[in-house]
C-alpha cells in the first residue's frame, strides 16, 4: 500500500482512532491535515510525510471549508478523507422516550452532519484531483439495538452507512470511493470509563470471539486498506471490525 505524497484529511484526529490513522498515513509518506475540537495532542508522527493540525468544530461549515482549502492550497490536490469524529454521551444519550431533544440534535450534528459537511467539501476537491477515497466511521451499533439505548448515537451511525453508500454511487464515475468501518468495542479516549477497570475489560473481552477488546491500531489497519489502491474495486460497502461480535448468534 503506497501513500507516498498522497494528501489526506482526517477528522477526529485528536482522538484515539483518528490520531492512529493520521500517524499511520504520515508514516507512509502522506501529507496529512488533522482536524479536531481538541487542542493538538502529543504524539503526532514526525514523518516521512507531513502534518498540519487544525483545531475546530467539524459541524461548522466555515471550519471544514478552511481545512479543505488549506490542504488544497498547500498540495494542489486531495486524495483521502477520513471521518472519525464522534461523541458517545452515556449520561445524556438515552431512549427516544426521555432523551432531551437538544441532545438528540447535537449528537446527530456531530456524528452525522459533520460527515456530510466534510464530504461536501472534499468531493469537489477529489473530482479536480482525478478521484479519491473516503472512509467513514460508523459502529456495530448501526446493526442492532441496545438494552441500554443510546438512540441518537445508534440512529446517526445507521445513517452514516446510507450516506456512505449514496456518496459511493453518486461519485463512482469520478473515481471517488466511499466505504464505512463498523468498529466493535475499542479502547480509546471515548471509552475512558474502562481505564484501570480490569474486571470490566475482562468481561468485555470475554464476550468477543477473538478474546480481546479492539485497539485503534486494528481500526487504522482496516482504514488504510480501504483507502489504499488495494481496495480499488471496493466501494459502497462496510467493513465490520469487531473481533467477531456481530457474528455471534
Ligand atoms: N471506541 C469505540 O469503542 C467505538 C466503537 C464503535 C464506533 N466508534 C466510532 O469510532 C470513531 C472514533 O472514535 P474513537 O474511539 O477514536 O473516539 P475518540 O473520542 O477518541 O475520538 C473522537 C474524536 O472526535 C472529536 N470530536 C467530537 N466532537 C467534535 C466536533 N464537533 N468537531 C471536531 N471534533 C470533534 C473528539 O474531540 C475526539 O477527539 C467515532 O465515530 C466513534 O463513534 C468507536
Amino acid at each position: 500500500m503506497s501513500f507516498s505524497d498522497k494528501v489526506a484529511i482526517v477528522y477526529g484526529a485528536g482522538g484515539g482512532m483518528g490520531l492512529n490513522i493520521a500517524n499511520d498515513l504520515i508514516g507512509e509518506g502522506a501529507q496529512v491535515a488533522l482536524a479536531d475540537l481538541k487542542p493538538q495532542p502529543d504524539g503526532i508522527a514526525g514523518g516521512p510525510g507531513t502534518s498540519v493540525y487544525h483545531q475546530g468544530d467539524a459541524t461548522d461549515e466555515a471550519f471544514v471549508k478552511h481545512v479543505t482549502h488549506t490542504a488544497l492550497d498547500a498540495h494542489g490536490r486531495l486524495d483521502y478523507l477520513v471521518n472519525t469524529t464522534g461523541v458517545l454521551w452515556f449520561d445524556r444519550d438515552r431512549s427516544l422516550l426521555d432523551i432531551n431533544l437538544s441532545v438528540w440534535d447535537r449528537v446527530l450534528e456531530i456524528n452525522l452532519k459533520s460527515f456530510a459537511l466534510t464530504a461536501r467539501h472534499a468531493i469537489p476537491a477529489m473530482q479536480r484531483s482525478g478521484g479519491g477515497a473516503m472512509v467513514h466511521f460508523s459502529s456495530i451499533q448501526a446493526l442492532r439495538g441496545d438494552t441500554l439505548p443510546q438512540d441518537a448515537y445508534g440512529a446517526a451511525k445507521g445513517a452514516v452507512l446510507s450516506l456512505s453508500r449514496s456518496i459511493a454511487i453518486q461519485f463512482a464515475k469520478h473515481g471517488i470511493r466511499s466505504n464505512a468501518i463498523l468498529p466493535g468495542a475499542t479502547f480509546t479516549p471515548m471509552q475512558a470509563r474502562w481505564e484501570g477497570k480490569r474486571d470490566v475489560q475482562a468481561a468485555i473481552a470475554a464476550h468477543v470471539p477473538l478474546g480481546r477488546i479492539g485497539t485503534s491500531q486494528d481500526m487504522a489497519n482496516a482504514c488504510l486498506f480501504l483507502l489504499s489502491d488495494k481496495a480499488s474495486y471496493i466501494t459502497g460497502t462496510e467493513l465490520v471490525v469487531d473481533g467477531g461480535v456481530t457474528a455471534l448468534p
